[in-house]
This record gives C-alpha cells, structure tokens and sequence, in this order.
C-alpha cells in the first residue's frame, strides 16, 4: 500500500484565498487585520519562523509588524511593549516567537497579551476555553491537523487516536481537539512504557515530539493516517519530521510529508486566527 499525501501547501492555498477574500471585505469596511510578531533573541530557527509569518500575512493582505530585540532586552521591558499593543486599534493579533531568552518568564509574557488578541492560543484563557469547549483562538499546529483530517473527511467518532507528544503548544491541545470530534484519545511521551504497543493500536496517530524516527513503519497498524508535526534535520542537514516517512507511507492509508504538511498549515492558521481576532473587533 502507498499513502496518499496530505498536501499542506495545496490546502494551506485554498484556505489562505479565502482569508484574503476576508481580509479584503474587512478592509472595505476600514479594517485591515493586523499582527504584531515579537522576536527577542537571534535563534536562527526562530528568525526563519517569524520572517515565513511576516510575509505569509503580506501575501494575504494582512497588515503586520516585526519587532526584533536584542536577547538582553529586559522583562519588563518587554510586558511594557505588550501591554501598549494590547491597546493598540491596528493590531489585531500579537505573537511573541518561543522560545524566549532563559532571564524571561515566557508564561508571564504569554498571559500578559491580551485574550482578544492571543492569535497563538497559548494564553490561560485560550487554553481554558479549549478544555472546557468553549469557543476562543486554538492554538495553531493542532488547528492545522484538525484542518488536514477534514480535508480528507475523515470522521473521528470512535476512532483511536495516539498524540505522541504532551507539550502545550501541541501534544495537550491536539489531544483535546480530537477527544470534541469524539475519539478515543491517548497521549504517550517520554515515560510511555511501550509506545509500539499503543500505537498499534491506532486509527490516527499525531506525532509531535522534535525528534526524528519517533515512529516507525513496524509501530503503525496497515491504514492508519499519520500526522507529523516534527521538524527536523537529517545528519546530512536534509529538513525531516518524527516519523520514518519512507517506510510508514507504504503502510499508511494518509500521511503528511515534511517539508509540505503540517508546517505551512501552522502558518495559515495564524492567518485564520488574526482574520477572526479582526472580524470579532469589527462585530458589533
Ligand atoms: N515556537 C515554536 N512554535 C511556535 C508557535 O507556534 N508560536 C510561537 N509564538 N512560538 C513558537
């Protein structure tokens, strides 16, 4: 059997179209939906991050700001030019790049942005509202495999699902949101004793832990559809996810690649949020 790909570039262009058809609306209104992305430090991989978010929001007509600081730039500095973009009319959405440098408390900077316009869905309130089924920003890679898993009209009732993985920005959230679409829900990590014995088991497994070959042909059961959120490299610098790809898409029925899946899908999912944060500012 030979995986069929979910393309997250494909589908990360149809739903990019149709924020910049929204965005276009709003600002026809004179709103245009507007981020504020905060880079403190020089980590390299961040600087690719935030730059592919800066223009990703241009490319959809999205109107966003990038400010860099030095990594010594201080704590209260830092809430301080938060708490100004909190009030600021033209940023809609605010997203601070993790991680942050070791003298600041990223969960102190993460609650100090404002609900309304936590793009990221990392603040309390998101998550709160995430666990308790109520409706706020999601955070943006698990949005982005939810989306994949709807693209391929995949129903989820009853189905056993294995996040690999239990970080907040994926793991915990990714959990949650396949356990509202009714599935059966488990969440291994580090301490699991046997990962290969649940992941057998598995109708859909979600791997998400930042390290290559985490899943492997033998661990997944014949049709099974494979999500991998991880980014990483080979020996020979060649960008790879978690999960042995070449092995697991002869047994896979559905399988994301890396480069091409879930990446390009966190990136339009931050466009989605900061289009709602701006059309929720817009409602009356
Ligand atoms: N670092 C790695 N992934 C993310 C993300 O989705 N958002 C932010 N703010 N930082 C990250």
């Amino acid at each position: 059997m030979t995986a069929e790909l979910i393309d997250g570039i494909a589908l990360s262009r149809t739903l990019r179209l149709d924020v910049a058809a929204r965005a276009a609306n709003l600002k026809a209104h004179g709103i245009t939906p507007g981020l504020a992305v905060i880079l403190v430090g020089e980590n390299p991989a961040s600087q690719v991050y935030v730059r592919n978010k800066v223009k990703a929001c241009a490319d959809a007509g999205l109107h966003s700001v990038l400010e860099q600081y030095p990594a010594d730039l201080s704590e209260a500095e830092l809430l301080k030019r938060i708490k100004f973009l909190n009030s600021d009319p033209a940023i809609h959405g605010i997203l601070v790049q993790l991680p942050l440098p070791a003298h600041i408390d990223a969960q102190k900077v993460i609650e100090a942005i404002a609900p309304l316009k936590d793009v990221d869905g990392f603040h309390i309130a998101s998550a709160g509202a995430l666990m308790t089924g109520n409706s706020a920003f999601l955070p943006c890679t698990p949005y982005g495999c939810m989306k994949m898993l709807e693209s391929i009209g995949y129903d989820l009732r009853g189905k056993h699902a294995v996040v690999i993985g239990r970080s907040n920005i994926v793991g915990k959230p990714m959990a949650l949101l396949l356990l509202q679409k009714n599935a059966t829900v488990t969440v291994c990590h580090s301490a699991t004793a046997n990962l290969k014995a649940m992941t057998l088991q598995a109708d859909v497994i979600v791997a998400a832990v930042g390290k290559r070959n985490v899943l492997t042909a033998d661990m997944v059961k014949p049709g099974a559809v494979v999500l991998d959120v991880g980014m990483n490299r080979t020996p020979d610098g060649k960008l790879c996810g978690d999960v042995d790809f070449d092995g697991i898409k002869e047994v896979a029925s559905f399988i994301t690649p890396v480069p091409g899946g879930v990446g390009p899908m966190t990136i339009t999912m931050l466009l989605v949020n900061t289009l709602e944060a701006a059309e929720r500012s817009a409602a009356p």
